[in-house]
């Protein structure tokens, strides 16, 4: 089986990766990527030199290469991670989120409809989406998987499009595909401009924790590998033209999970309680900043049995334990373009 991810030198793309590596030595993994800032190939370092690992450094915005690539590796199934991730990013920037969020996914889309049009037995589209495509919830309720798109970013939209074409082109051309939408994932690789890494580093080096608006913002957060382990599980007994709801069971507002996160960091550098919590800064907020996000994740509980592994506490020591060790990673990731984003994102 020849299995295509993309963005696997991303953050949640390398840990779906080493486990699909390191679990299925009778598969072959390719990993596609454009390595643009958010991808680092020192995430994968460990096994890159598997005999069933190729890496393929390629742009999902251009349709021959990736016509190409299918023609020549001959695919069978895709598990398409690639994207720009970042919310503030997609703010300042919105065109290229839907490059490669939207125009990425047609050339892929494309190109497997192309390369697998007279036999699509054994072929799927897995397609990682977000809940943000849901928009926002109130105090209260879940996204279900019937929940209405209401997207309200540059990201979300993007994302929420590409999600809609994929679910067209299972409708009409009879693609087989997979969607899933996540909640927040959090863990070790993440590019430290997200809200847990991007503190924690801040916290290291004693600069200002920047919270948007009131702070009261909820999210849903789960361990990147459980996020990897639930598409493992999909990729093999997902249903057909199916979309899942992926979440943590696990909400936290933001201005709480930071001062947990300050508590933690004090002790860990041997710091005076209090100290980090500090640094917490009230800064101007997000525009169109969604207020909750909560997932139903019943149908992929009940229907699969998936549910989180890691508990919140577990999976912020692992986190906070592993940037703490990787202090060289997060200094390369973070030189040179990354500071001029921050010097703009923060002024
Ligand atoms: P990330 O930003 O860490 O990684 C994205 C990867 O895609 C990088 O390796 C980057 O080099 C690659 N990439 C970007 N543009 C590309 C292009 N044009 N061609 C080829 N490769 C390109 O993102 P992530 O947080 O790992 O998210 C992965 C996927 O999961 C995304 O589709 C995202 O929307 C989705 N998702 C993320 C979260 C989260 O909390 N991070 C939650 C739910 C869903
Ligand atoms: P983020 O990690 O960017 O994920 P998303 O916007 O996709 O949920 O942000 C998580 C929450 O943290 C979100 O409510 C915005 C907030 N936030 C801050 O308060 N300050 C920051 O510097 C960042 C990056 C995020």
């Amino acid at each position: 089986m020849n299995i295509l991810v993309t963005g696997g030198a991303g953050f949640i793309g390398s840990h779906v990766v080493r486990l699909l590596v390191n679990k299925y030595p009778d598969y072959q993994i390719f990993n596609l990527d454009a390595l643009t800032y958010a991808g680092n190939l020192e995430n994968l370092k460990d096994i890159e030199s598997k005999s069933n690992y190729t890496f393929l450094k390629a742009n999902i915005n251009s349709a021959k290469v990736i016509n190409d690539l299918f023609e020549n590796y001959k695919f069978d199934k895709v598990i398409h991670l690639a994207a720009e991730s970042h919310v503030d990013r997609s703010i300042s920037d919105p065109l290229v989120f839907v490059k490669t969020n939207v125009i990425g996914t047609m050339n892929l889309l494309d190109a497997a409809l192309a390369n697998w049009k007279n036999n699509f037995v054994g072929k799927l589209f897995y397609h990682i989406s977000t809940d943000e495509v849901y928009g926002t919830l109130g105090e209260t309720g879940l996204f279900t998987e019937t929940t209405s798109y209401d997207p309200n970013s540059p990201y979300s939209a993007s994302k929420a499009s590409s999600d809609h074409f994929v679910r067209a082109y299972g409708e009409t051309y009879g693609l087989p595909y997979i969607i899933s939408n996540c909640s927040n994932n959090y863990g070790p690789n993440q590019f430290p401009e997200k809200l847990i890494p991007l503190f924690i580093n801040n916290i290291v080096n004693n600069k200002s924790l920047p919270v948007y608006g009131d702070g009261n913002y909820t999210r849903d957060w789960l361990f990147v590998k459980d996020h990897a382990e639930a598409i493992d599980l999909l990729l093999h007994k997902g249903g057909i033209k199916e979309t899942y709801n992926i979440g943590g069971f696990n909400e936290w507002k933001n201005i709480e999970l930071v001062q947990s996160l300050c508590k933690i960091m004090d002790k860990k550098l041997n710091r005076i309680e209090g100290k980090s919590a500090d640094l917490i800064t009230y800064v101007k907020d997000r525009p169109g900043h969604d207020k909750r996000y909560a997932i139903d994740a019943g149908k992929i509980n009940g229907e699969l049995g998936w549910k989180p592994s890691v508990t919140f506490e577990e999976g912020l020591e692992k986190t906070i334990d592993w940037y703490l060790e990787h202090q060289t990673w997060l200094g390369n990731v973070t030189k040179g373009k990354y500071r001029e984003y921050y010097n703009e994102q923060y002024k």
